[in-house]
């Protein structure tokens, strides 16, 4: 299904003209009754277009719709027995006794009238009602977490029966649907995109070879932080199964010159930040000039592969601390003069997967982890040098092979293996002593790397890993294992 978020604060108008199908109101950590808590417009729920209200928003909706909200004073936090006893279209398919997903001081204690009550817990009366003559629908616990088993249904329910949708948006049909779009917003002329090695340029660029073919240029700046095999599989796989015309400027020694003697991780950012910009930027001239002399049509595009949270992001939002400064590599300096392609504006990462897969990219580029656009350059703590850099890629490439063998590869959000090249310790290997620095693995799990937690590795596998660094890497004496969940710590070292 193709949604949009919009804020708690969309009046019913600006709502109906969106002309959504169906309409899904979040969870929230506030009470209803609390000064300043979120509410919603009561035009909304008037319009006559299907509402499901999940754990706060099932309560606001049934705060105006006349029903009754009560302070009980039982909080539910967790995994929690409800029973269902009457599925109606919302809990059709789903089991009588089920453990959901709750997390709710207050409750429904009264349906507003007109509603029927399907399901309820030991602490909550009302815990999902519906009214299949208005479509309005709410559930108690969140069925968008994985912890609630039979949540997918429940949505699945929710946009299938109750509201009749069909599930046709598909990755086929987005990609029959951006190939007009991006042809008719370039026409016949030329376009650049800037690859990074990660999913979602790689899938932009993609799209826009499959809609207006040679009329795209790709340029890959090669900074030499990245991980081992990356740069060939951009340059060789990724060409061979797009067929897109790929210029690499090879700048590892402009970048690893301009890192040389800095230490400090924010220094390091806006150094690679900011010779990235000046690679593409010489990269972008040559091609203009090359498109010239060709005589043919301008270079007028850049494609951006800025996805769905990006934009919902930078819509603003209030006391948001500056952490870190993520310029991210693909961040273009904002005095270019091209007209942005941003085929992927409407998706999320799941989506550019699905997509990527069926424009046949390899899958070691569309499964790729998030990797920061600094690189390995934030994964060294202290200077980067090539030779930190080779000992990093050499341990990092052991790690994603021993967890791709285990096959945990989806069980974690990613892994940034750690070079702390400016501390030593002793240990003894063969009949001598060694002075090595430590490695350190930080396997996260995250929905969406705001929070996380680190991943419980099976002991056996963090043995192997251990075993493989210290044998196969010179200069590495210690593997040590990062035990912090964010906050209080980032994923990233740096
Ligand atoms: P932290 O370390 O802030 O990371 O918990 C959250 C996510 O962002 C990635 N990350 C970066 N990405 N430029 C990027 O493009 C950066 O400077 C940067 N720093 C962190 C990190 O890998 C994780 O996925």
């Amino acid at each position: 299904m193709y949604s949009e978020i919009v804020p708690h604060t969309a009046t019913a108008d600006e709502i109906a003209a969106r002309n959504p199908a169906g309409i899904v109101l979040s969870g929230g950590p506030s009470s209803v009754y609390e000064e300043g808590a979120p509410e919603l417009d009561p035009g909304i729920l008037q319009l006559g277009v299907p509402v499901l209200g999940i754990c706060y928003g099932f309560q606001a909706m049934a705060k105006q719709l006349g029903g009754e909200v009560a302070h009980t004073g039982r909080r539910e936090y967790g995994s929690t027995p409800v029973e269902v006893s009457q599925a109606g279209s919302l809990l059709e398919g789903v089991p009588v006794d089920q453990t959901v997903w709750m997390s709710h001081g207050d409750s429904v204690a009264k349906a507003p009238d007109g509603f029927q009550v399907l399901a309820s817990s030991a602490a909550t009366p009302v815990a999902a009602f519906a009214s299949d003559e208005r479509k309005l629908y709410g559930v108690q616990w969140h069925p968008e977490v994985k912890h609630s088993p039979y949540g997918q249904a429940v949505i699945e329910n929710f946009l299938h029966r109750a509201a009749g949708l069909p599930g046709d948006w598909n990755s086929g049909s987005v990609i029959a649907e951006q190939v007009e779009r991006i042809r008719a917003q370039i026409g016949d002329a030329r376009v650049i995109c800037g690859l990074s090695g990660g999913v979602d340029s790689a899938v932009a660029a993609a799209l826009v070879q499959r809609a207006v073919g040679d009329q795209l240029t790709c340029v890959f700046v090669d900074h030499g932080l990245l991980r081992k095999d990356e740069a060939r599989q951009v340059q060789e796989d990724y060409v061979a199964a797009t067929g897109v015309r790929l210029v690499t400027i090879d700048a590892e020694d402009r970048f690893l010159d301009a890192l040389a003697g800095v230490s400090d991780p924010e220094q390091k950012r806006k150094i690679i930040g900011r010779e990235f910009i000046r690679t593409f930027e010489d990269a972008a001239e040559a091609l203009v000039l090359e498109a010239k002399a060709e005589g043919g049509s301008s270079i007028k595009f850049l494609v951006q592969g800025t996805l769905y949270p990006d934009v919902v992001e930078s819509g603003g939002g209030t006391g948001t601390a500056n952490i870190k400064s993520h310029h991210n590599v693909g961040g273009l300096p904002e005095d270019l003069t091209f007209e942005l392609v941003e085929p992927l504006r409407t998706l999320f990462k799941d989506e550019v997967r699905a997509i990527g897969r069926e424009l046949g990219l390899p899958e070691v580029i569309v499964a790729r982890q998030p990797f920061p656009g600094p690189g390995l350059g934030i994964r060294i703590v202290g200077e980067v040098t090539r030779d930190r850099l080779d000992l990093l890629r050499e341990a990092d490439a052991i790690v994603r092979e021993e967890l791709t063998a285990a096959g945990l590869d989806s069980e974690i959000w990613q892994c940034p293996v750690v070079l702390l090249a400016d501390v030593r310790s002793v240990g003894v290997q063969g009949d001598g002593r060694t002075y090595g620095h430590p490695i350190v693995l930080r396997p996260v799990s995250s929905e969406d790397a705001m929070t996380a937690d680190w991943t419980r590795l099976p002991y056996d596998l963090l043995a192997r890993v251990s075993n493989r660094i210290t044998n196969e890497v010179a200069g590495v004496n210690r593997v040590v294992l990062d035990v912090t969940s964010k906050p209080p710590g980032t994923i990233e070292w740096e």
